[in-house]
């Protein structure tokens, strides 16, 4: 987010923000407003808590609905969360994001795509797990990218794919594994920026 422009002053809509992964990152760092959302309210208060921010807000939703005003947003966000939504729903959800988005905001989607070899393990594992409530991983083309942004009058700014090391790290980072990142890393999933020009 900070080498997409990311500054202290930002507001930011966390959609599927969860157990606060991404605003523990970004407690320390922005200023100004904060909205994480999910539809899961104990993993919200477990972020809230987490965070100790009392004047950003925690809000359990339901559907497809951002609880912000139109244009209030510098960045709406996506991580992990359009790879569970059928792509309408994913749509829709856009569709919002581009509402509470300021005129020269951003969105940023992680996304699973059949153009980076690693996500077929994804797609392997919900292929052969045979339980009927499985949790739906959908992938996404960049042509359905290119389409929906051009509907919903959205710039596509990058794309990146997952296995892309795109992200400058300031500092080492270390992995579950032990593993040392040093200079760059990728993401896992694929990176979609969007921009909304007025
Ligand atoms: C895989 S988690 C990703 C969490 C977080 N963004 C991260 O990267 O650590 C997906 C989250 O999206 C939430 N979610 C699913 N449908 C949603 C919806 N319609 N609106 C908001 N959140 C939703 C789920 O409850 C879950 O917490």
């Amino acid at each position: 987010m900070r080498q997409y422009g990311l500054e202290p002053h930002h507001s930011v809509v966390d959609v599927g923000c969860v157990s606060g992964r991404l605003p523990a990152q970004l407690k320390d760092h922005l200023q100004s407003d904060y909205l994480g959302m999910d539809i899961v309210p104990d993993l919200l208060t477990y972020a809230e808590a987490l965070c100790k921010r009392p004047d950003w807000q925690f809000r359990k939703v339901d559907g497809l609905t951002i609880p912000a005003a139109d244009g209030s947003a510098d960045f709406v966000v996506f991580f992990s969360v359009v790879t569970h939504l059928t792509q309408e729903h994913s749509y829709r959800y856009l569709a919002e994001a581009r509402r509470v988005l300021k005129p020269h905001g951003r969105i940023i989607f992680s996304f699973l795509e059949f153009a980076v070899p690693a996500h077929w393990a994804v797609f392997d594992v919900t292929l052969n797990d045979p339980n009927p409530d499985k949790v739906l991983n959908e992938f996404i083309g960049r042509d359905a990218i290119a389409a929906w942004a051009e509907h919903l009058g959205l710039g596509v700014q990058a794309i990146h794919g997952g296995d892309e090391d795109f992200i400058a790290l300031d500092q080492p980072m270390r992995m579950d594994d032990g593993s040392v990142l040093q200079g760059s890393a990728s993401l896992g999933h694929s990176v979609c920026v969007q921009t909304k020009a007025q």
